[in-house]
């Protein structure tokens, strides 16, 4: 308790700038309304003043059989508004409890998160369970869809528990599934979908909410390459109008996509 830093402590004076923002779509999957219009005015850039992450002396151990394991070890991270950053590093060195922390699905043992301005740390499960809602888009590797649902409820249920009425969600769901090649999808379940089409949906339901914060852990990592570039092509498109990201990835390919790498090593930002 003693420990818990301050709003003080966070607020250091090297804030970043929002990254650049162009508009416009710049490789058309699809007809429709453009990224920028789909994400509305809360999708990053412009959503406050400050980074849309700042991080600071963050440590959190697992108690485990033999020692305690250190997964986060006094990590400080800065994602500005508009960036798209890559985290990569060896298995182990804390890039999912660093997500996790992030989307407020892990607490921290010490150190301070601040994600659009609002301190996430030490908050209750109510609070983070309305902060997840409005602020954060999770996209996992194996795509946590639910199976025996259309792609179009798919994305209306998270729209409806966000606070739309039914008909502004799944008129969102479809502006989304047609922006993300999925049109001609919407009465399909998951099943029946391509491991590419699967993820996209899962982007798209991620997107519903217009988080400020798109989270991705090793969104390629169960697809084939050609899913894969599809997928980081995509990502590349929503960062071109604005999107917040931070993915994390094992491939050096995918990584190159994003507009900043950052290497973690035993559960820290590793500085070169
Ligand atoms: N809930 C947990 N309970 C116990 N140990 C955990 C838990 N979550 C993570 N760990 C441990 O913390 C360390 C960091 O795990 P984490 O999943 O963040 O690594 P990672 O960089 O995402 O690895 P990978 O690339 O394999 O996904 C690992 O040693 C892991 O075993
Ligand atoms: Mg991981």
């Amino acid at each position: 308790m003693t420990t818990e830093p301050t709003r003080q402590d966070l607020a250091t004076t090297e804030t970043a700038g929002p990254g650049p923002v162009t508009a416009g779509v710049t490789a058309g999957v699809t007809a429709g309304p453009d990224l920028a219009t789909a994400l509305g005015a809360e999708s990053g850039v412009g959503s406050g003043p400050g980074p849309a992450v700042r991080i600071r002396g963050v440590r959190r151990t697992f108690a485990a059989e033999l020692a305690p394991v250190r997964a986060l070890r006094g990590l400080d991270l800065d994602v500005a508004a508009g960036e798209f950053i890559a985290v990569t590093g060896p298995s182990g060195c804390g890039k999912s409890t660093l997500l996790n922390v992030i989307a407020g699905l892990d607490r921290v043992d010490e150190g301070g998160v601040e994600v659009a301005g609002e301190r996430v740390d030490g908050r209750d499960e109510d609070w983070l369970a309305r902060f997840r809602r409005h602020h954060i888009g999770f996209v996992f590797q194996f795509f946590n869809l639910l199976d025996g649902v259309s792609a179009l409820d798919n994305l209306v249920m998270p729209g409806v528990l966000g606070g739309m009425r039914r008909r502004a969600a799944e008129s969102r769901a479809r502006d989304l599934l047609d922006l993300l090649g999925l049109g001609d999808r919407v009465s399909q379940v998951p099943a029946v979908l391509s491991g590419g089409q699967r993820q996209r949906l899962a982007i798209a339901r991620a997107l519903v909410n217009r988080p400020t914060l798109l989270l991705a852990d090793e969104p390629t990592g169960a697809l084939d390459s050609e899913g894969g570039l599809e997928v980081l092509e995509l990502f590349r498109r929503l960062h071109d109008d604005g999107q917040t990201i931070v993915m994390v990835t094992h491939s050096a390919e995918v990584a190159s996509g994003a507009s900043r790498i950052v290497r973690m090593r035993d559960g820290k930002i590793d500085t070169p």
